[in-house]
């Protein structure tokens, strides 16, 4: 329905606890529509609502990235839980559409399952590998509060709040979730 602004951190609305959503109602396809608009907009591959500054917990996912046709509607992620991970990791950068420009290495788990209702209401359970099982753990870290810099020292993290301060919205083509 609209493209809206991404919150940028280190914005305070990053770290608001989420609230889970009871009934998927017209405001919350109102506020995936929002989410998948904003995504596309920016080139990202996810995107959580405290990115929109709302709290309410759901993430949206492109869908090619889990192995969907490029035309499919991107995923609905509400009320998500991660019940699996692999012991297996993958460690490589990551972006973040909150952090433009900044790539941080993470080590995830190679695979992962979630736990989450759709759109339609109905509960479905999913699972990733490697850039999909990242993509899915980074938007889930998002409903927690959890944030790119939260695996970097205080070093970097001070790096990193420079360069954002700096940031003119300029629009690359890089990987962002
Ligand atoms: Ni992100």
């Amino acid at each position: 329905m609209a493209v809206r602004p991404v919150v940028i951190w280190p914005d305070e609305r990053l770290r608001q606890p989420s609230v889970a959503i009871a009934t998927v109602d017209a405001s919350v396809r109102a506020l995936y529509q929002d989410l998948v608009d904003s995504m596309y907009a920016e080139n990202g591959l996810g995107m959580a609502a405290l990115q929109l500054g709302d709290a309410r917990r759901m993430f949206v996912v492109e869908p090619k990235l889990a192995g969907r046709p490029e035309t499919d509607p991107p995923l609905a992620f509400i009320n998500p839980e991660v019940i699996e991970t692999s012991e297996e990791q993958q460690d490589s950068e990551e972006g973040c559409l909150s952090f433009p420009d900044v790539y941080v290495k993470v080590k995830r788990p190679m695979r992962c399952k979630i736990r989450a209702t759709g759109l339609d209401g109905a509960v479905f359970e999913i699972e990733g590998e490697a850039l999909f099982a990242r993509c899915l753990l980074h938007e889930n870290d998002h409903l927690t509060g959890k944030l790119l810099v939260d695996y970097v020292g205080p070093l970097k993290r001070q790096m990193i709040k420079k360069k954002l301060q700096k940031h003119k919205a300029a629009d690359g083509d890089e990987v962002e979730l």
